[in-house]
């Protein structure tokens, strides 16, 4: 698994944490697991991006709420782009297209 790196793992002390790669955003979030993942803030509905709220995730533009930990859409069935991070020597690599 080579992956994108995001940064190290100790520098992210509050979750969800925001995450820029490139010209795209994500939130980090810890799982139930223990692991991490990445979050698209993107929301699938028509693009506006979601922001964190109350534990989940939500969107203003037309209000579609999102679990916080898998990103699945409360109002519809859709989902954030999830994408799966591994620690590798403290730092954190994503799985990225
Ligand atoms: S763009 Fe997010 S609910 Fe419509």
């Amino acid at each position: 698994m080579e992956g994108t790196a995001i940064g190290n793992a100790a520098d992210f002390t509050a979750f969800p944490a925001a995450v820029t790669v490139g010209n795209h955003s994500y939130y980090l979030i810890r799982t139930s697991e223990g692991g991490f993942r990445l979050l698209s803030r993107i929301c699938p509905h028509a693009g506006y991006e979601v922001e964190a709220e109350g534990g989940g995730f939500f969107c203003y533009a037309h209000g579609w709420a999102f679990d916080g930990e898998s990103g699945k859409c409360l109002n519809a069935p859709r989902q954030l782009a999830a994408y799966e991070v591994e620690e590798r020597d403290g730092t954190l690599f994503a799985q990225l297209p």
